[in-house]
């Protein structure tokens, strides 16, 4: 056993959590209801004691010491959100999105323009967005390079970003509906893992980006469709509008936005038009 995971921070009291959940929702947008005080204090009781602090007021005053850019900041980032994702999520939307998408391919080669610009806006480790690369490449064919793609993923956590950079993934990574052919055409065994094929690797880029930071958002434009799934349910009310703005103002006209299977726009903003597909929504900026 280490020194530093010898030391217990004592339990974390009701004003304690406050202070970090306060810090937390106004750094990144993410709200911990009451019932999240034991996650926190686990979460972040490694955190501190990784740190040789011996209480969670030391590690409070610690952070507030800090700006929201620094690396103790990123570190709760990487403790405090829930990564979980996999390839082939949703089949359902996913058939939407292909229906979309030739639509799309359409309405480009009439106006003579070969764009296409797709954002996974809570990439976490990178299985939505290769599941997108993946659908392109199928898609298009060989085609795809007289295409200009452009696939960006972004999320708050590090970790998550730098296993997203890997493309290598375990076996936990594939329970969703890919077949074994696909497995097999774009992925190589390495170990443990298999290896995503270089070349639908390239056509997309990652890169940090929390949700909270309008004016980073507001550079993003021109959208033709938006993945932001699963992400809204850990924000508050106030937060999912301001996020929805964001991505309303990032979409181009005619641009989607799909969320989560058990998300919906209900209550928080009646800007978009719902599409309704077989077993699946999406939402359009018209
Ligand atoms: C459950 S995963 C969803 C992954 C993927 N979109 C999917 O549906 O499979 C949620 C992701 O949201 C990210 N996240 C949470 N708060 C965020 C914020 N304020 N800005 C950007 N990403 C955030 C987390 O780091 C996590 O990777």
């Amino acid at each position: 056993m280490t020194i530093a995971s010898a030391i217990k921070p004592s339990s974390l009291s009701p004003q304690q959590f406050q202070d970090l959940r306060d810090i937390i929702y106004e750094i990144s947008g993410i709200f911990f209801a009451e019932n999240k005080l034991y996650l926190l204090e686990n979460r972040l009781g490694r955190r501190t004691r990784e740190l040789g602090l011996e209480s969670f007021d030391a590690y409070i005053k610690h952070i507030k010491t800090q700006d929201s850019g620094s690396p103790e900041y990123h570190q709760i980032y990487n403790a405090i959100t829930i990564n979980e994702t996999f390839f082939f999520r949703f089949q359902a939307q996913l058939e939407s999105f292909k229906k979309l998408l030739s639509d799309i391919k359409k309405t480009r080669q009439a106006q003579g323009s070969n764009s296409i610009k797709i954002w996974s806006a809570a990439s976490s480790s990178g299985e939505e967005l290769y599941t997108i690369a993946i659908i392109l490449d199928e898609f298009f064919g060989p085609d795809l390079k007289n295409w200009d793609i452009y696939l960006l993923g972004t999320d708050i956590s590090h970790r998550a970003l730098q296993i997203a950079g890997n493309a290598m993934y375990g076996n936990n990574s594939f329970r969703g509906s890919m077949t074994p052919e696909q497995k097999a055409k774009y992925f190589a065994p390495e170990g443990n893992t298999f290896k995503l094929r270089d070349d639908v690797k390239q056509l997309v880029q990652f890169r940090y980006l929390n949700l909270n930071d309008t004016m980073e958002m507001r550079k993003l434009t021109s959208l033709d469709f938006v993945f932001c799934r699963n992400v809204m349910i850990y924000f508050d009310e106030e937060m999912k509008k301001r996020v929805l703005r964001s991505i309303y103002g990032s979409l181009g006209h005619g641009g989607y936005l799909f969320l989560g299977e058990a998300e919906s726009l209900h209550g928080i903003s009646s800007a978009f038009k719902v599409e309704h597909f077989s077993g699946a929504f999406a939402y359009k900026k018209e």
